[in-house]
């Protein structure tokens, strides 16, 4: 293969001079990603240089969910997420797909019908794998990893189905638990390629405890035994500094899905605290200022730890554009940048993550002699 010199060097090929995320990220074979707002890219020029001098890889935040896609029935609207997947052929990015079955920001023309009866479940069922087979074809060959399900699991305080799914999970209640491998069969029909994952949050001990991890892993595992084309887990990442982080366990549940024969992926990384006002984003807490990148670090180290990781996603460019203010009431500050697009600590320390990881400044020892 030939490869232009500046290029092997900018891949990690030497030593380079690029302490870009993405150029780091690379000397050790890790994808550093972000979710992109359609509405900001190409509009708001600081923001569309961030996406694509320091990231990898790239996540539509909204454009490629079935209500950005198909807001009538039979009617799609590709355009925000193709202009995202020529934006990041562009600059050499990786496309994430999110996501092909998730219970939130489905259409209203099927909520409506499914809620009225004119939908029945067998109809339901058509119209999903329908879905799936449209979008996955769409982009066949664009999308590096697809986010296939999302957040079908019971959290740890709700009583879960007996296979651990969460009993009240709109697909799950009208579909069955056996939707979950068809979705998986139906996405590998359309794009044998592609990467399929399973995505949620809190499924590496986030929330203190590893009873959705368990469930998780057993399903999966499952999955695998019958020969379902699952490839991987994306652990979305979804931090707030006022319950602490065991990156312990993180790491250690990381690596048993890996241990699983999956890759594993950080889908949704952001680490929210409270605040003064959604405005300035100053964290009400001094220390809250330490805690945010240290629980950022945690999250990149676990997955710099973990041969199986291929990437590590930050679900926003910065504090201006983050769901969090308008979700968390009260909180914000999650980003790697500030709400001015400037560089925050978290940045930095991330940075300098992956710079150890690529052999620091010292090179080997006794190369100071
Ligand atoms: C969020 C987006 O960031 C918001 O802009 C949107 O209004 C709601 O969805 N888990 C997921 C993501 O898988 O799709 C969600 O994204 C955040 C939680």
């Amino acid at each position: 293969m030939l490869v232009p010199a500046a290029v092997a060097v900018a891949n990690g090929g030497g030593r380079s001079h690029d302490t870009s995320l993405r150029a780091l990220g690379a000397q050790q074979g890790l994808r550093i990603g972000t979710a992109v707002d359609a509405a900001q890219l190409g509009s708001n020029k600081a923001y569309t240089g961030i996406v694509a001098d320091q990231f990898s890889a790239v996540t539509a935040e909204n454009a490629m969910k079935w209500d950005a896609v198909e807001p009538s029935q039979g009617v799609h609207n590709w355009k925000a997420a193709d202009d995202l997947v020529k934006f990041a052929q562009q600059n050499g990015q990786a496309v994430r797909g999110h996501t092909l079955m998730w219970h939130n920001q489905t259409p209203g023309w099927l909520t409506t019908g499914v809620a009225n009866g004119s939908i029945t479940d067998a109809q339901l069922r058509d119209i999903l794998h329908q879905h799936v087979t449209d979008e996955v074809t769409h982009f066949k060959g664009k999308v590096w990893q697809w986010d296939v399900v999302n957040e079908v699991f019971a959290n740890s305080w709700e009583t879960p189905q007996a296979d651990g799914l969460n009993r009240d999970d709109f697909w799950v209640k009208h579909l069955g638990s056996g939707v979950i491998a068809d979705v998986f069969r139906w996405a590998h029909q359309a794009d044998p390629k592609a990467l399929l994952m399973y995505n949620d949050y809190n499924i590496t001990g986030e929330d203190g405890t590893n009873v959705k991890f368990q469930a998780v892993y057993d399903f999966v595992k499952n999955l695998r035994k019958q020969g379902v084309p699952i490839d991987g887990i994306g652990e979305q990442g979804h931090l707030d500094t006022q319950y602490g982080f065991d990156a312990q366990r993180y790491q250690a549940d990381l690596q048993a899905y890996g241990d699983l024969g999956l890759k594993v992926a950080i889908t949704e990384a952001d680490v929210r605290t409270f605040v003064g006002n959604s405005t300035d984003q100053v964290p009400t807490d001094a220390l809250a200022q330490f805690a945010q990148p240290y629980e950022f670090s945690e999250l990149l180290k676990g997955c710099q730890l973990v041969s199986q990781c291929i990437s590590f996603t930050a679900w926003g460019v910065y504090d201006g554009d983050s769901w969090i203010p308008g979700t968390f009431s009260g909180e914000g500050y999650g980003l790697l940048y500030d709400v001015n697009l400037q560089p925050k600590v978290a940045y930095s320390t991330l940075q300098q993550d992956l710079k150890l990881a690529a052999g620091g400044h010292h090179g080997p020892a006794g190369s100071g002699n």
